[in-house]
């Protein structure tokens, strides 16, 4: 049996620990970074993972600790990709703001699974935090349940032939194409060559990804992996829809940790647009893949030149970065 069915869902993870317990209590005093990347169960990944700054696209074969570790691969059950040195990143963040009083929520813009939200409300409850809220944004589509096998297998066939039509121009419209039926990212009228290179490289390899049911990341998956860590209440709050239509209806007041992991162009932009401005002075914005997705580097970049924004960038692994805000922007 997968691991994964034998965890307990959110009706009955209430039935299964008192109502005052929460895993963070049964291991104080800080939470475990480890938990939501799946490290205990060796998962396997999907079978692609791309390296961080070269960008090379191979397969994975099964578990392989390096790169769960670098936050390198697409692991199929764990809650989070981002990898051990990214979560022990926001654990840093965020108790440097407690300690130095830093006002404002902690947001994350493309939560996916939810396991670097969870990661904040865990530090809030460890540090017996009651007065900021964790934000998480999403589209939180649901994936299409797997159909029968042998549809399957044709459109995988399809997809395949698609993919090794060699032309460049045919790429890209292909990428234009799939960007816009795509309902977890937005369109993007000018991807960057990474993002063609990476579409290709899934597609050409979509026979080795087998239908299978519950990728938890609908909405009502991911509250239910919050509820699995007892983190399910009022201080985790779930923004679903487009960054660009959720995020200004929220009652945010002030940031004080900024988390961009949209991926693209417009999400990275959008991300910024909508909350550095909030950012309070003293807090942090980290970047997930400022390093590894060009989309995502050009929109840092452009709104740092456009704000005057200086303060030096901090590589956090192969594919990350961060900065700690201190001086407010100009030209908002
Ligand atoms: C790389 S995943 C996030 C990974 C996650 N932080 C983790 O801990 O594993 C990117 C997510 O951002 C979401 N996303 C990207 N752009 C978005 C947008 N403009 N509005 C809403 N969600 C978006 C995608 O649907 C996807 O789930």
């Amino acid at each position: 049996m997968n691991v994964c069915q034998r965890v307990p869902t959110v009706a009955n993870v209430c039935q299964l620990l008192p109502t005052d317990t929460n895993l963070i209590s049964l291991h104080p005093p800080l939470p475990l970074p480890h938990s939501p990347q799946n490290l205990m169960y060796c998962e396997s990944s999907r079978p692609v993972y791309f390296y961080g700054a070269n960008k090379a696209y191979h397969l994975s074969k099964g578990f392989n600790l390096n790169r769960r570790v670098g936050g390198e691969d697409m692991p199929e059950n764990a809650m989070t990709m981002i990898g051990l040195h990214r979560l022990n990143n926001i654990q840093h963040c965020v108790e440097q703001v407690l300690q130095d009083h830093v006002p404002g929520d902690f947001i994350e813009t493309g939560s996916c699974k939810g396991g670097a939200v969870i990661f904040m409300r865990a530090l809030l409850k460890a540090h017996r935090v009651t007065d900021r809220t964790v934000w998480s944004c999403d589209t939180f589509s649901t994936p299409t349940p797997p159909g029968n096998v042998v549809v399957h297998n044709v459109v995988v066939f399809l997809v395949w032939l698609l993919a090794s039509i060699p032309s460049l121009w045919f790429r890209r419209h292909l990428l234009r194409f799939v960007m816009k039926v795509n309902p977890e990212f937005p369109a993007d009228d000018n991807p960057d060559d990474d993002e063609m290179h990476a579409l290709v490289f899934i597609m050409k390899h979509a026979y080795l990804m087998k239908p299978r049911p519950g990728v938890m990341k609908g909405l009502t998956s991911v509250q239910s992996n919050v509820a699995r860590y007892g983190l399910l209440d009022d201080q985790i709050q779930f923004l679903q829809g487009w960054f660009d239509q959720t995020i200004p209806q929220a009652p945010i007041q002030a940031l004080s940790i900024l988390r961009l992991d949209g991926d693209t162009y417009p999400s990275t932009m959008d991300g910024l647009k909508l909350c550095y401005e909030k950012l309070s002075v003293g807090g942090y914005c980290i970047v997930d893949d400022y390093f590894s997705l060009d989309g995502c580097k050009r929109a840092v970049d452009e709104y740092r030149t456009l704000h005057g924004i200086e303060e030096e960038m901090v590589r956090i692994d192969g594919l990350s970065c961060f900065w700690k805000k201190t001086m407010l922007g100009k030209n908002y």
